[in-house]
Parts: C-alpha cells; structure tokens; sequence
C-alpha cells in the first residue's frame, strides 16, 4: 500500500489533556501502531540534560535528536539500551521538551523520524502538531482539550502513581506556561489542523473521548467508502 494511503488518526492537544491515554486505547482497538511524538522531544531533552547540552543549543539539540538512539517496546522506551520510561515523564524533563520544540532545526530533525511510524495497517499519532505538519491529509484529525483544573489534577495523579512528588499549584503554573510556549511559538504552534473535530475532555472519561473518536474513525472510514 502507498505510505501515503496508510490510515493515520492525529490526537493533538495541549499537555495533559488525555491525549496519551485515549490515543494509546484507540490504537489498541484499531490494531494500528502508535506514536508517542512527545516522547521524542522529552527523549531529546533527557539526553541534553544528562549531558549538560544547553537548551538553547540548537546545533547540538538538532544533532542530538537526528542521532537518537531510542527504542520503543510496547509501553517502555528506551534510550540507548536504558529503559527510560518513568525518567522521561519527570516535570523537569517536560519542560525542557517544550522549550527546545521550539527550535525549527530540532522539529527538522526528529520530522523523518515521525514519518517513519506511518506503517500499515494504520497509525495513531499524537502530539502538538501531528495534524498540521506532519499528516495533515490524515482521514481524522482530532485536537483534545479540557480546563487547567482538570489538567493539573491530572497530571497530579499521573506523577504520583509514577512515585515522583508533585504539588498541585506549581503544575498548574507549569500548564500555563508550558501552554502559552505551546501555543505562541511560531513553528508548529499548537493550535487544531483544519478539519479537526474538537472534543473537550474536562468532564467525560478517558473510555469515553476513546468511544467518541473511535465512532468518529468509522462514521469517516463508511463515508470514504461510499465515495
Ligand atoms: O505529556 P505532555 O502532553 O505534557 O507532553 P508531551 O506530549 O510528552 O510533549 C512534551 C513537549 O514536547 C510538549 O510540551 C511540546 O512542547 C513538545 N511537543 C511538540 O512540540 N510537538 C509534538 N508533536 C509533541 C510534543
């Protein structure tokens, strides 16, 4: 099957807006492969600050990221032959990804990468910009929200359950700002692709936002037949 005939589905939202769960569960039921984009950024951002590359080095990030010696298996990534799964979603380790996504040689160098998940029989993706930059033909797009409140509370229980300490007020700070960085920055802003359906996540469950995109997928997929 031509590369650009493979089914993508994009979930692209703001940090902690569910996209992650829901885009990981339609995944599973589509039997499509997944990808993780943020994982990139927060793979990159690991490995710089490990090595003490300063986040605004451009030239060493985007040599960084073409260079990554990562893996994905199932739910662990690993980051040369370290299982960095839990050390990746660190607030720290957050933040540094979306301060370095900002950089265009960066973005450039983990884009041929991204495209490479596109395998049949389809893929999910989700990220900030995987509906307005990097599959922007995709058969469905989707841009996920939901309010600071519901966000920071989510994150919260996220970083707890994965044994790191958190304090509800700086996340909800974090948000904010790693939101407005996000959404102003002039390369890949996030912001949602044309033709995306917006589902607003603050007060239905992650099953739910799941069965909702998942009607969506085959109400388009019955559609694209019939044409
Ligand atoms: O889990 P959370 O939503 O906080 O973040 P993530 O999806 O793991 O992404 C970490 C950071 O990478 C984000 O804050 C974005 O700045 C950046 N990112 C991006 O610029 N483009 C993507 N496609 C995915 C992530």
């Amino acid at each position: 099957m031509p590369q650009n005939d493979i089914p993508v589905v994009t979930i692209d939202g703001p940090t902690a807006s569910g996209k992650g769960t829901v885009a990981q569960k339609v995944a599973r039921t589509l039997g499509f492969h997944y990808l993780d984009s943020g994982a990139l950024y927060r793979l990159t951002a690991l490995s710089a600050l490990r090595r003490n590359v300063a986040l605004t080095d451009e030239h060493a990030l985007a040599k960084l990221a073409e260079h990554l010696p990562c893996t994905f298996n199932g739910e662990h990534v690993l980051l040369a032959n370290e299982d960095v799964s839990n050390a990746i979603r660190a607030e720290e380790v957050g933040n540094a990804a979306s301060k370095i996504a900002a950089l265009p040689a960066l973005r450039q160098a983990l884009f041929g990468l991204q495209l490479r998940f596109r395998r049949t029989p389809g893929l999910v993706a989700d990220g900030r910009d995987m509906g307005t930059v990097l599959f922007p033909h995709a058969p469905l797009k989707v841009f996920l929200t939901a309010s600071v409140d519901a966000r920071a509370q989510r994150r919260y229980k996220q970083l707890i359950d994965k044994g790191f300490s958190a304090n509800i007020e700086d996340l909800r700070k974090d948000l904010s700002e790693r939101d407005a960085r996000d959404a102003n920055r002039t390369i890949a802003p996030l912001k949602p692709a044309e033709g995306a359906y917006l589902l607003d996540t603050s007060d239905i469950t992650a099953e739910q936002a799941v069965q909702r995109v998942l009607g969506w997928y085959f109400s388009q997929s019955a559609a694209d037949m019939q044409r």
